[in-house]
């Protein structure tokens, strides 16, 4: 007996080595069920279809294995996606000034002037003693007694200080300090500048003379 299956086995075997087609044919050992039912068997589908009164399998597509692709290349892009000359958006032109507005600083450019003080022996402050040197002379302001802004006419020769008014002797016009003596612009009057005397003009008299000290640094006279 079992030689016979034995036997029997190797033929069917052999048969289904020379005819492939007849292995297939017999289908999935599964007991189909119904019309419709599908199975995979062996790499195939196989459908359960009625064939003379009796359901039996039928052979369908190959089932499609599906394979990765061992060559696949990457993709990587070489070319940078960002720009290779970047635009700026900065601007070009800062809003803020670039010069900046100086602060104002509490000095002053004003010259400060002296501050007048009246001697109480040799009379009202008229200048610094530093402000007329050895053959100097000029006309300088201060004021009198009285309170009141005069002009002056200071010189100073062999170290003595002299004062004189301004007031021209020939009809009361205000004489002005010239290259070499002191000059009445009204009608051309001179007068020595060390020593008050007329010297040319309408003026015969001399200037009126005060008495000038100097102490500490500083010219007084007595107006
Ligand atoms: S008032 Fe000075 S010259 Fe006449």
């Amino acid at each position: 007996m079992r030689r016979r299956e034995l036997v029997g086995g190797l033929g069917l075997s052999t048969l289904f080595l020379l005819f492939p087609s007849l292995a297939v044919a017999a289908g999935p050992t599964l007991k189909a069920a119904k019309v419709g039912q599908k199975i995979v068997w062996r790499g195939y589908v196989y459908t359960v279809v009625s064939s003379k009164g009796k359901l039996v399998w039928k052979q369908g597509a190959k089932v499609a294995v599906a394979t990765a692709s061992a060559t696949a290349t990457p993709s990587i892009s070489t070319t940078p996606s960002a720009s290779a000359t970047p635009t700026s958006t900065a601007s070009s032109t800062p809003s803020a000034s670039a010069t900046p507005t100086p602060t104002p600083t509490a000095t002053s450019t004003k010259t400060a002037e002296p501050v007048a003080v009246a001697h109480p022996e040799l009379g009202v402050f008229i200048a610094f003693s530093s402000k007329l040197k050895e053959g100097d002379f000029g006309v300088f302001p201060a004021r009198n007694t009285k309170g009141e802004l005069l002009n002056y006419a200071l010189s100073r020769k062999g170290g003595v200080v002299k004062c004189f008014s301004t007031v021209c002797t020939h009809a009361g016009c205000i004489v002005q300090a010239s290259r070499d003596d002191l000059w009445c612009p009204c009608h051309n009057s001179y007068f020595d500048a060390y020593n008050g005397k007329a010297t040319g003009g309408p003026a015969n008299d001399p200037l009126e003379m005060y008495k000038a000290s100097e102490a500490d640094g500083a010219i007084y006279i007595k107006p």
